[in-house]
């Protein structure tokens, strides 16, 4: 639909956790004229959900190198060691920055970060906040340094598609906006530097850690758009997701790794610990390790979770350093206290994206991407734990840092570029509404932790399914579903959906949170390479 309304910018960040309102902050400071959108209100979206912390050589012995170690290990031979340098390298002050814009982090009886450890880090750097409500506290530092700045907001605006002028270059987005008064309906901002932040894509699959919020919208935009988008076959499952039973859907209660940083022990369904003996850091090997041992315990007992044991912490200990697990559980009539914890691995992160380069930019001049909307190249096949808030803040400040030298050196145009217009896009037909019970449910089966070619192929079937019935609506009744937030959110899920599939089937190895149960093992000789995927503009 052609756009009802427009706002001129320098900038607009589309999202608002960590990584878009760190590069908003920052441009807003380097005197860009800059708008911030997002799909819902400011603080929804992952990083409130965050909790075990953010990842930086703070304490003392640590190293930013020790940093770079465990984060390329943990990657199975795919990071991109420049990236991982510059996140392990401008960590640090990066997180100092924040903890001057106001986020409060705990400390210890000493006075300096309380500082923990999660799975693949040999040291205590994980910095945590409101003892497990990280993300909560520094999503509540940058709303409230955005309100306090005046800055300008759009909320409740989804984003639909990247504007593009004659030359290619970004000349800003269109948006679905609903109930914000004067901007509802369809319309667009101009701006030509446009900052992805939109997050991940957890709800492809029926369990997630992710808000509902995380349907994929900025891969699925960057697709469309012809950029380039890589390594999106690395969903990462966390390990312990609290288990509400076999048929449980949508967001579900994390269980920190920092839990098992402080002590606590997974055992079977005979109370028997399993991951000692499996690596040499036990239940905080890196993340895919210890799911994949989960999932092997859980197929050799038959069993559908797991335990987690921390009833020697004790109450006070579970009040004080664990507040929001230990209220999650009690709701669903589970006492850590008192007994384990069942927990059993569900979708978590996905470490693939919108391809960058150092600074943030995509393949498309003037699109930058940031945060788990972006593939940096410092997560490899495996994202170290809690590595994540530390990217979005690391990548956010250098992208503002580019978009400002561009800007003054105008290589943006101050001007207002007039975008190209567009063809209707017949090939990327809305999806029904209900298409994301569907999708979830297909990906789960035939995409998950587990994958074969046999289930990678039924999913890549049912999937084009999906996309043929609504494409033949159109091509036959000349309609199709009703433009709204539902229905673009599951055509993004239909779009990455489809992608990940393809460049799962693809690669025949197991690396990182890919596991092929058809190929076992991890092929350096043909598989030390990234899928990426570039749609021509307007194509499926
Ligand atoms: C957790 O607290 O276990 C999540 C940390 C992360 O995903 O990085």
């Amino acid at each position: 639909p052609a756009p009802g309304w427009s706002i001129d910018a320098d900038v607009v960040v589309v999202g608002s956790g960590v990584a878009g309102l760190t590069a908003a902050l920052r441009c807003e400071a380097a005197g860009l004229n800059t708008v911030v959108v997002t799909k819902a209100r400011l603080d929804d979206g992952s990083t409130r959900w965050a909790q075990g912390g953010i990842a930086a050589a703070l304490g003392e012995g640590d190293s930013p190198a020790q940093h770079l170690d465990d984060t390329l290990v943990a990657g199975a031979g795919l990071c991109d060691e420049q990236a991982v340098r510059i996140l392990v390298t401008e960590g640090p002050d990066a997180v100092r920055r924040l903890i001057g814009t106001g986020a409060r982090f705990d400390e210890s009886d000493g006075g300096g970060l309380a500082l923990t450890r999660e799975g693949g880090h040999h040291r205590r750097r994980i910095a945590h906040a409101g003892g497990d409500a990280t993300g909560a506290e520094i999503s509540r530092a940058l709303v409230e340094a955005v309100r306090a700045r005046g800055m300008r907001t759009v909320e409740n605006a989804l984003v639909l598609d990247l504007l593009t002028d004659a030359e290619g270059r970004t000349a800003g987005v269109t948006l679905h906006v609903m109930g914000e008064g004067q901007h509802d309906g369809v319309g667009a901002v101009h701006a030509p530097a446009v900052v992805l932040a939109t997050g991940g894509m957890g709800q492809v699959f029926s369990a997630t850690t992710n808000p509902s919020v995380s349907t994929g919208d900025g891969v699925a935009l960057a697709l469309r758009a012809g950029a380039e988008v890589s390594d999106l076959e690395f969903v990462q499952f966390h390990p312990t997701v609290l288990f509400l039973g076999p048929e449980a859907e949508g967001q579900q209660p994390l269980v920190s790794e920092a839990v098992r940083g402080e002590g606590a022990h997974l055992v079977d369904a005979d109370g028997v610990r399993f991951m000692t003996g499996q690596h040499e850091l036990g239940e905080l090997a890196p993340r895919d390790i210890v799911a994949k041992g989960i999932m092997r315990r859980m197929q050799e007992q038959g069993a559908a979770h797991m335990y987690l044991d921390a009833r020697h912490f004790g109450a006070e200990m579970w009040e004080h350093r664990f507040p929001t697990i230990l209220a999650a559980c009690r709701a669903h009539g589970i006492d850590p206290v008192r007994e384990p914890v069942p927990v059993a691995p569900a979708a978590h992160y996905a470490s693939g994206g919108v391809r960058t380069d150092p600074h943030g930019r995509t393949t498309v001049p003037g699109l930058y991407a940031c945060g788990e909307v972006a593939c940096t190249g410092v997560h490899g096949a495996n994202r170290l734990a809690s590595n994540s808030l530390l990217e979005g803040l690391v990548y956010a400040e250098r992208i503002a840092a580019d978009i400002a030298a561009a800007h003054a050196g105008s290589g943006l145009h101050a001007r207002v570029p007039q975008p190209a217009p567009r063809s209707e896009v017949p090939e990327h037909p809305l999806q029904p509404a209900e298409a994301r019970f569907a999708i979830q449910r297909i990906m789960t089966e035939g995409a998950g932790v587990l994958r074969s070619a046999d289930s990678l192929t039924k999913a890549a079937d049912r999937l084009q399914r999906l996309h043929s019935e609504a494409r033949d609506a159109l091509t036959e009744n000349g309609k199709t579903a009703e433009p709204g937030v539902d229905t673009w959110e599951a055509t993004n899920l239909l779009c990455v959906a489809r992608v990940l599939v393809a460049a799962a089937q693809l690669r025949e190895e197991t690396r990182g949170c890919h596991w092929r149960e058809d190929h076992a093992d991890r092929d350096d000789t043909a598989w030390r390479r990234h899928i990426v995927v570039r749609l021509n503009p307007d194509r499926s």
